[in-house]
C-alpha cells in the first residue's frame, strides 16, 4: 500500500477556489458596481452607441405589450420600453440594481429581485409578449433551464430578444481554453471609473447558443453581429476601429414556438 500523505486543508482550499471560479457571484460584482454602472449607462459608448442601438433594432412595436426585462440593471432598457408604451416587469439578481431601476422609473414599471437561473414560479405561463435580456445571460452558466422558463412565461409566438458577448470576441482575446465548452471568463473593466471592476461571466459557444435556443422551444428569427455607430468613433476612435473589424456583441431575436415538428412531417 502506498503511503502518500495528503494535506486535506490544501484540497479544501483548492476545491473552494474551483467552486468560486465555476460559480461566480455576478450579484456581488454588480452590487459593488451598481451606482457607477447606473451613472454611466445612458452615455457609455459600448452601450449607447453599440450594443443598445442593435438590440433595440430587434424590438417589435411594444405599445400596450407586456415585457419582461431579464437582468434589468438600473432600468435603462425599461425606461426605453415604457416610453414606447410597454408594461414592464424588470427582474435582477442585484438588489442595488433593482433599487436604482425603481428610482429611475418610479411607478411607471415594476421591478423585483430574482435570479433568472432559478425557476420563475412567480410568473404565470404565457403572461409576456416579449422577453428582453440585454447583456445579462453572460452571467448564467447553463441556459437550458432559463430558456425553458422563458418559453413557458412567453405567450405562443412571443419574442425573446437578447444580446451577449460575441464568443469570437473572447477567442480574439485568446482567453479561451476550449472554444467548444462553456467557460468562465474574468474581466477587469476600466470603463466604469476607478477602482476597475472585476466581473465574472461565462463565454458560450455559438453552437451552444443556437442549439440551446432551438431545444428550448424557440425558432430563430434574426441574428445581428453589430458594429458601433458613428457616434462611437467620436468618443473612442481606437476602439471604434477595432470593433468595426472584430465582433464584440451578438444580438438575437427568437420566436416562442418550434418548427421542428413541421419539418419532421415533410
Ligand atoms: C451588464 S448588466 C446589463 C444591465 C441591463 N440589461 C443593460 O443592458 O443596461 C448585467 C445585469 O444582469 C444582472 N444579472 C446577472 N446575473 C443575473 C441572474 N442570474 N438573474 C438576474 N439578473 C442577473 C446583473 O445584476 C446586472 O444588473
Amino acid at each position: 500500500m502506498s503511503d502518500v500523505s495528503i494535506d486535506t486543508t490544501k484540497i479544501e482550499l483548492f476545491s473552494r477556489h474551483i467552486a468560486m471560479y465555476r460559480e461566480p457571484h455576478a450579484r456581488d460584482g454588480y452590487e459593488a458596481l451598481a451606482d457607477r454602472y447606473a451613472s454611466r449607462i445612458d452615455t457609455k459608448a459600448h452601450n449607447a452607441f453599440y450594443e443598445r442601438p442593435a438590440t433595440i433594432s430587434l424590438l417589435p412595436d411594444v405599445n400596450g405589450r407586456r415585457v419582461l426585462d431579464a437582468g434589468c440593471g438600473p432600468g435603462k432598457y425599461a425606461e426605453i420600453l415604457v416610453e414606447r408604451g410597454a408594461e414592464v416587469l424588470g427582474i435582477d439578481v442585484s438588489p442595488s440594481m433593482v433599487k436604482l431601476a425603481t428610482e429611475r422609473l418610479g411607478d411607471r414599471a415594476s421591478f423585483i429581485v430574482a435570479d433568472m437561473a432559478e425557476p420563475l414560479d412567480f410568473l404565470q405561463a404565457g403572461s409576456f409578449d416579449v422577453i428582453l435580456a440585454p447583456l445579462s445571460l453572460d452571467y448564467v452558466e447553463n441556459w437550458t433551464p432559463v430558456f425553458h422558463e422563458f418559453s413557458r412565461v412567453l405567450r405562443p409566438r412571443g419574442l425573446f430578444i437578447f444580446s451577449i458577448t460575441h464568443p469570437a470576441a473572447d477567442m480574439a482575446e485568446d482567453i479561451c481554453e476550449n472554444y467548444f465548452q462553456v467557460e468562465p471568463v474574468v474581466e477587469v473593466w476600466t470603463g466604469f471609473g476607478n477602482p476597475p471592476a472585476t466581473v465574472h461571466r461565462f463565454r458560450h459557444p455559438l453552437g451552444y447558443t443556437i442549439s440551446t435556443l432551438l431545444d428550448g422551444g424557440f425558432t430563430l428569427d434574426q441574428v445581428l453581429e453589430p458594429v458601433p455607430t458613428g457616434e462611437f468613433a467620436d468618443v473612442l476612435p481606437e476602439d471604434y476601429a477595432l470593433l468595426s473589424r472584430r465582433p464584440g456583441f451578438l444580438c438575437i431575436r427568437a420566436v416562442n414556438g418550434t418548427l421542428r415538428g413541421e419539418v419532421d412531417k415533410q
